[in-house]
C-alpha cells in the first residue's frame, strides 16, 4: 500500500487513528528525510491538539526505539533498573540512587543528557567531579555494570534518532506539550537503553515541566502505560517541584549534597526522596530490602567512590568553589515561602544553566538556601548564598530570588511524594 504524509497528517487532522504501519512508515521516513521537517510539524500539531489512543503511542515508541539501536543487558547476570525524572530545581536524585541501588546488586544504566533552561542536567553534576568522563562505549557501558554496577554516561547519537529529530523539530513549533510526543520520547530513550524496570518520578508545580497535577498525572499514566505495554516494569511518582528540592542547587553544590545523603545525613526530602524511588526499583527488579540500611552502612558511598573512579573521577578531590558570592537577607520576619521557578533562573543565570546547547556550565555556580520551604525567618537573617564565577551575574540572581522570596504567615509544606502510581 503506497502512503502519503498528507494523507496521514489529514487522517489525524480529523480525528482518525493511524495504524501502527502508517506509524512506522512516518518515522521511518521522517528519520530518512523523505518527510519533511514542515510535514512531520504539521503532524505534530494534529496530535497536539486531537491527541492518541494507547495502541497510537505504543506504536509511535516503537517506530522511534526502532530508529536506532537497543542496548541489551540480559546477559549481566544481574536485573537491571533505573529513573527517569522530568527535572526539577535541586533534582540530584540521581547522583546518590544509583550507586545505592546498585550496591543491592541490581544494575543501574543511566543514559542521560546536559540540562537546558533553569533545570540542570545530571551529565553536568558528574562533570563537576575533576576528572569524570560522560562518554563511553556501549561496551564501556556493559562492562561496568558488570564489575561495578551502576553506570551514569551521556546517552550516544545511535539510541532513537528519530526522537532527537522530532524532539528539535517540536522545540520550534509550539508542540514539545504534546502528551504521546512527550511520552514517547521519554520511553523510547529509556527502553532502548534496555533497562527492564524502570521508575519515573514526574515532577509537578513552577519549577517543573508539568505545573499541574492533573497534567502531570496524564503524563504518568501514559508513561506507565508505554512501560507496561513493552514489558518493562513501571512505576511513577508525581512529585512536588513547587519549591526546590533539597537546599543545594547547582552542579558542584548538588554534588556535595549527594554525599551527605551518602553519608547518612543531607535534607530530609533528598533523603526521603531517594530511598523511595531506590525501595521502587528494588521491588521492580525483584529486590527485597531496605534501601535506608545501605546509605547507613557506608556500602552506598563505597559503591558512589567505585562508581566515579571507574569514569575516570576522583571522589576524592576537591570540587570547584566560586569566585563570588553574596548573601540574601530578609527584610522582614515570618514564613518563608520560595518558589521552584524563581531559585531555578537564579542558579541558571549565575552560571550553573546553560542557554543555547551545547554551552559551558560553571561548576562552582549556584544557590544555598539557609531557610527552605515553610521555615520561620527573622529579619536580618540569611534567606540564602549566590554563587558565580562571573561577579556581574549576581545582580540579575538576586532580583530572581527576590521574586521567588515571599515572607508571610504559616505555610505547610506539600509532601514530597504526592501520588504513586503503578
Ligand atoms: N524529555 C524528553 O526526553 N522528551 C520530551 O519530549 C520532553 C522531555
Amino acid at each position: 500500500m503506497a502512503l502519503s504524509a498528507v494523507e496521514l497528517i489529514v487522517k489525524k487532522r480529523d480525528k482518525h487513528e493511524l495504524s501502527k504501519q502508517e506509524i512506522d512508515w512516518l518515522i521511518e521516513n521522517y528519520t530518512s528525510g523523505q518527510i519533511t521537517d514542515e510535514q512531520m510539524s504539521s503532524m505534530a500539531m494534529a496530535i497536539l491538539l486531537n491527541g492518541m489512543s494507547r495502541d497510537e503511542v505504543r506504536f509511535l515508541t516503537q517506530a522511534m526505539i526502532a530508529s536506532g539501536e537497543t542496548m541489551n543487558f540480559s546477559s549481566l547476570g544481574k536485573p537491571t533498573a533505573d529513573k527517569h525524572s522530568t527535572g526539577g530545581v535541586g533534582d540530584k536524585i540521581t547522583l546518590p540512587l544509583a550507586p545505592l541501588v546498585a550496591s543491592y546488586g541490581v544494575a543501574v544504566p543511566q543514559l542521560s543528557g546536559r540540562g537546558l533552561g533553569h533545570t540542570g542536567g545530571t551529565l553536568d553534576k558528574f562533570e563537576a567531579i575533576p576528572g569524570w568522563q560522560a562518554n563511553l562505549t556501549n561496551q564501556d557501558i556493559f562492562d561496568q555494570l558488570k564489575t561495578v554496577g551502576a553506570v551514569v554516561c551521556a546517552a550516544g547519537d545511535g539510541l532513537a534518532p528519530a526522537d532527537k529529530k522530532l524532539y528539535a523539530l517540536r522545540d520550534v513549533t509550539g508542540t514539545v506539550e504534546a502528551i504521546p510526543l512527550i511520552a514517547s520520547s521519554i520511553m523510547s530513550k529509556k527502553i532502548a537503553e534496555g533497562t527492564k524496570a524502570l521508575v519515573l518520578d514526574v515532577k509537578v508545580g513552577s519549577g517543573a515541566f508539568m505545573k499541574d497535577l492533573e497534567q502531570a498525572e496524564k503524563l504518568a499514566n501514559t508513561l506507565v502505560e508505554i512501560g507496561r505495554d513493552s514489558s518493562v516494569a513501571t512505576s511513577a511518582f508525581l512529585t512536588d517541584m513547587s519549591t526546590p528540592l533539597g537546599k543545594k542547587i547547582g552542579n558542584a553544590l548538588e554534588v556535595e549534597e549527594s554525599l551527605e545523603v551518602l553519608a547518612g545525613a543531607g535534607p530530609a526530602d533528598v533523603v526521603e526522596l531517594t530511598i523511595e524511588i531506590a525501595r521502587e526499583m528494588l521491588k521492580l527488579a525483584g529486590v527485597d530490602a531496605d534501601p535506608q540500611e545501605n546509605l547507613n552502612n557506608g556500602k552506598a558511598m563505597d559503591k558512589w567512590n567505585e562508581m566515579v573512579s571507574a569514569q575516570g573521577g576522583d571522589p576524592l578531590a576537591k570540587m570547584a568553589v566560586a569566585k563570588h558570592s553574596e548573601t540574601v537577607i530578609a527584610e522582614s520576619e515570618g514564613y518563608l515561602n520560595i518558589d521552584a521557578l524563581g531559585v531555578g533562573m537564579a542558579s541558571w543565570r549565575l552560571g550553573a544553566g546553560r542557554e543555547k546547547q551545547g554551552a559551558s556550565v560553571q561548576d562552582a555556580a549556584g544557590v544555598v538556601l539557609n531557610k527552605t520551604q515553610g521555615d520561620w525567618v527573622g529579619k536580618g537573617e540569611v534567606i540564602c548564598e549566590l554563587f558565580t564565577d562571573t561577579e556581574q551575574k549576581l545582580e540579575g540572581a538576586k532580583m530572581d530570588i527576590a521574586k521567588a522570596v515571599e515572607i508571610g504567615g504559616q505555610i505547610k509544606r506539600k509532601p514530597i511524594i504526592l501520588k504513586e502510581m503503578r
